[in-house]
């Protein structure tokens, strides 16, 4: 399965995103990119707030565009930050994650410089809560 997924794309479209970013506070840019069962991608940026708590992540404004569109099945994750090292999701975004894909989903991340780092979601989040436990 990982072999048949676009990474090249969807790294591209995270690192056009992430040009997008809203981030006067940090300085610090993420772009991420969803693709979906029906080979569609989506691509959310990190967006700053002056009371700095409402920040959202790249990772969960691509997802929360992905329901907005009508997005069913994620199937990888790619995320783009400059960093000497690939830097991974943070917690809140793998919770997200783990909304909408299995353990198994990808997600890959890149850094500028030629850096990349794979993970599944279940090792970034083992014993996930999900709905399954409601
Ligand atoms: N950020 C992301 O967008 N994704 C991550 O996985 C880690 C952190 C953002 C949040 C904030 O805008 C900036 O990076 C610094 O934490």
């Amino acid at each position: 399965m990982a072999d048949e997924i676009p990474w090249e794309r969807l790294f591209e479209e995270a690192l056009r995103v992430r040009l997008r970013a809203h981030v006067p506070y940090s300085r610090f840019p993420v772009g991420a990119a969803v693709l979906y069962a029906d080979g569609s991608v989506v691509a959310g940026c990190n967006v700053e707030n002056a009371t700095y708590g409402l920040t959202v992540c790249a990772e969960r404004n691509a997802f929360a565009a992905g329901v907005a569109q009508g997005r069913q099945k994620p199937v990888a994750v790619a995320v783009v930050v400059d960093t000497p090292e690939p830097c991974p999701p943070c917690g809140m975004c793998r919770q997200v994650m783990a909304e909408f894909a299995g353990p198994d989903i990808p997600v890959r991340s890149r850094t500028l410089n030629g850096g990349e780092a794979r993970y599944s979601l279940g090792e970034l989040l083992p014993h996930a809560f999900t709905g399954a436990f409601l």
